[in-house]
């Protein structure tokens, strides 16, 4: 089985000011951000955006993209101050104000477009899964339909999905499952086959919508579960929680254990396993793929400041199989998504 190209990025990106069309609690600590922006280009499941979070744009006449003349960047003072209140002190511009000062990225999770017509432009609808965790997804949390916001994007590398793949196994951990949701669709069009293993700490912190009833004994080793998000378009899910409280009691890597234990030795080769999730969590992916023969692809939630290659903030070690050498890469740029593989954990 020819081992697919790593997806090139694609070369548009820009900065976008998008509406907020919903931000709903999906369960505990965990929202959707839909989002309708104008002239997005092309993306890829693994891609991100670095989001500007609670913002705060007020809602107005601005124009929605860069290449539009009058575009201004917000500016700081749009970050912390209201009107209303006394000037900010030039040091809380930065670092004590109530939003974020930088950037957070986060996943495309889905996304729906509408072609321009002769009247109207190319109108996109990005959706974002969240968990609250900090400054920055406060300040998501607080967004409120109807106001705009500021994004960068698309940015990094994401799957590289080829037609020829035999099965394709989405494993997500907490919020590593979100660009598995995206990543499904794609392989939906493609007419890929694929299996989903989710992994959550608590039923209550698992953000997809899973039906009543108890797990269906399938030809897998393991029980899976209807879950709304890819039962849509036919992928049977197998969940698990640390505690048990849901499916699989243990890591998703357990789980996915299991399941590799059940596919015979002509379909591991052909079959190629997509993660994200927490670094202990895709370390283990890795070996697990190693282990069972499988290819594995990880998109890196790595901590990152620019996300475009300039502050230096994300690298990894990565030391492709005939390198003597390990090199740095960049999260942001050369991935997130990699052959697991050959990261140096
Ligand atoms: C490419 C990429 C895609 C991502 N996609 C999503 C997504 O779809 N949904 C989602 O909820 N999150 C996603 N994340 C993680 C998200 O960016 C962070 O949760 C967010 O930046 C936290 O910001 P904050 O200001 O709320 O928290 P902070 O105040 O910055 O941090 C709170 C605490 O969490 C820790 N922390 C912050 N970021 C990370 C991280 N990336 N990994 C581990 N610990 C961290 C901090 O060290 C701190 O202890 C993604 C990250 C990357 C790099
Ligand atoms: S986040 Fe700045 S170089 Fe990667």
């Amino acid at each position: 089985m020819p081992v697919a190209p790593m997806q090139q990025p694609t070369t548009a990106r820009g900065h976008f000011i998008g509406t907020v069309l919903a931000n709903e609690l999906l369960c505990r600590e965990h929202y959707r951000l839909r989002v309708e922006v104008r002239d997005f280009p092309r993306s890829n499941p693994g891609q991100f955006v670095q989001i500007l979070c609670g913002s705060n744009l007020p809602p107005g006449a601005m124009p929605a993209n860069e290449n539009d003349p009058d575009f201004q960047t917000p500016a700081w003072t749009e970050l912390t101050w209201q009107p209303g209140q006394p000037p900010p002190h030039p040091h809380d511009r930065f670092f004590a104000g109530a939003a974020a000062y930088l950037r957070r990225p986060f996943s495309i999770a889905d996304r729906h477009d509408q072609a321009a017509t002769a009247t109207t432009p190319h109108v996109s609808t990005l959706d974002f899964i969240y968990r609250v965790i900090g400054k920055g997804t406060r300040g998501l949390e607080s967004m409120r339909p109807g106001q705009r916001v500021s994004l960068l994007g698309p940015l990094g590398r994401g799957f590289a999905v080829s037609a020829t793949m035999g099965l394709a196994i989405l494993v997500g951990g907490g919020v590593g499952i979100p660009p598995m949701l995206y990543l499904a669709k794609i392989l939906h069009e493609k007419k890929i086959p694929a299996v989903v293993l989710a992994g959550a700490q608590r039923r209550d912190l698992l953000p997809l919508k899973v039906s009543p009833g108890a797990g269906q004994r399938t030809p897998f080793p393991v029980a899976t579960w209807s879950v709304d998000e890819f039962a849509r378009y036919g992928f049977p899910t197998m969940i698990s929680t640390d505690d048990g409280s849901l499916g699989f009691k243990g890591y998703v890597t357990g789980m996915l254990e299991s399941f590799l234990t059940g596919l015979s030795a002509p379909q591991r080769p052909a079959s190629v396993i997509f993660c994200c999730g927490p670094t202990p969590m895709m370390k283990a992916t890795a070996g697990i793929a190693e282990k069972f023969g499988v290819q594995c692809q990880g998109s890196l939630e790595q901590p990152m400041a620019c996300g475009m290659g300039t502050c230096q903030s994300c690298i990894i070690k990565y030391q492709p199989p005939g390198q003597k050498q390990w090199v740095y890469k960049l999260t942001c740029t050369d991935g997130p998504v990699f052959k697991a593989q050959d990261i140096l954990w």
